[in-house]
């Protein structure tokens, strides 16, 4: 196979964790990969890692920080500079801040980071994915999106702050727009799915510190809930492989499960996306 002839996937939050353990996996099926993350160390570290085990593949590393809406769309523009077609995004940056922080603009980053950013990257990388043959969006959503209230805003403001809510609301926001996108896009042919990995012990929770980071390691180790990085990225693997993709589910375990029922709510779906569309200015007609 030549350079060339590798399908492009581009992953956000490719040096850690479950987004890292999915590059290889992703890598050792051929792709070529572009992956997505804020610390240059850990980015060339994952780049190094991948090309020496396959090296017929092209890595690049891109440098990010998907808080900001503005570093989002200056990255969606060097990667359509850079890649006519993409064949597989996989949306799956992701963290739990447990005291409240804004971002340049003012808007929560729980929200900003782990919804606004990959509603912008698709929709700003659409037109590449529609010239794929088997253009693919997989986005990482989380059991957690069960606990979200409906009584909780979106975008939570300083004195209502609640990190699980945010991070619970964000994980639906995720499904919402993976299940919308897929709809909105239908003639594009791309189709779009939400893949719950399950849980691992990764860096995820360590921006608040040891001891958070070792009690949700440890809530879940003492209810057997701990898996492998490798084993919660199967569900990526598998629906970046399969030849009879589906379109608009939730995949966990490499099979499709039952979201909660807000995350099939299209009013919801379009509340959320025109929320998104305001605040980025992006909204898509799907001109072809
Ligand atoms: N671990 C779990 O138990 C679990 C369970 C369910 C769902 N998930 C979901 O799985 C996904 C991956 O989480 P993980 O467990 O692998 O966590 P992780 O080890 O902390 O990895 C998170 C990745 O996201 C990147 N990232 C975070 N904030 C970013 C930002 N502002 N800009 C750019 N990149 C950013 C990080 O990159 P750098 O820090 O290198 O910039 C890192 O590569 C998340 O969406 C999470 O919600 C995890």
């Amino acid at each position: 196979m030549e350079m060339d002839d590798h399908p492009i996937c581009v992953i956000t939050g490719g040096t850690s964790g479950i987004g890292r353990a999915a590059a290889h996996l992703l890598a050792k099926q051929g792709y070529s990969l572009v992956i997505v993350g804020r610390n240059q160390r850990r980015g060339k570290r994952a780049r190094s890692e991948i090309k020496r085990y396959y090296d017929q593949i092209e890595v690049s590393f891109e440098t990010a920080d998907l808080a900001s809406q503005d570093d989002t769309m200056e990255l969606a523009k060097r990667i359509r500079d850079r890649y006519p077609t993409i064949d597989l995004l996989i949306n799956n940056a992701g963290q739990r801040i447990d005291h409240y922080q804004e971002g340049e603009n003012g808007w929560e980053l729980t929200f900003t980071t782990n919804h606004l950013s990959h509603y912008i990257l698709t929709n700003s990388l659409w037109k590449q994915l529609s010239r794929s043959n088997n253009g693919s969006v997989i986005t990482i959503t989380s059991s957690a999106h069960w606990q979200a209230r409906s009584d909780y805003p979106w975008i939570a403001k300083e004195h209502e702050y609640d990190r699980k809510q945010s991070y619970a609301k964000s994980k639906l926001a995720n499904l919402l727009f993976a299940f919308e996108f897929a709809r909105r896009a239908e003639d594009t042919g791309i189709v779009s799915n939400a893949v719950d990995p399950g849980i691992a012990a990764t860096r995820f929770a360590s921006n608040n510190g040891h001891i958070a980071w070792a009690k949700h390691v440890f809530s879940h180790l003492v209810r057997g809930q701990l898996r492998s990085s490798k084993d919660c990225a199967r569900s990526i693997a598998y629906l970046a492989k399969v030849k009879d993709k589906p379109n608009e589910k939730l995949i966990f375990g490499c099979k499709s499960v039952q979201a909660s029922a807000d995350a099939y709510k299209r009013e919801l779906a379009k509340e959320l996306w025109e929320l998104s569309s305001n605040i980025s200015g992006i909204d898509l007609q799907f001109n072809l």
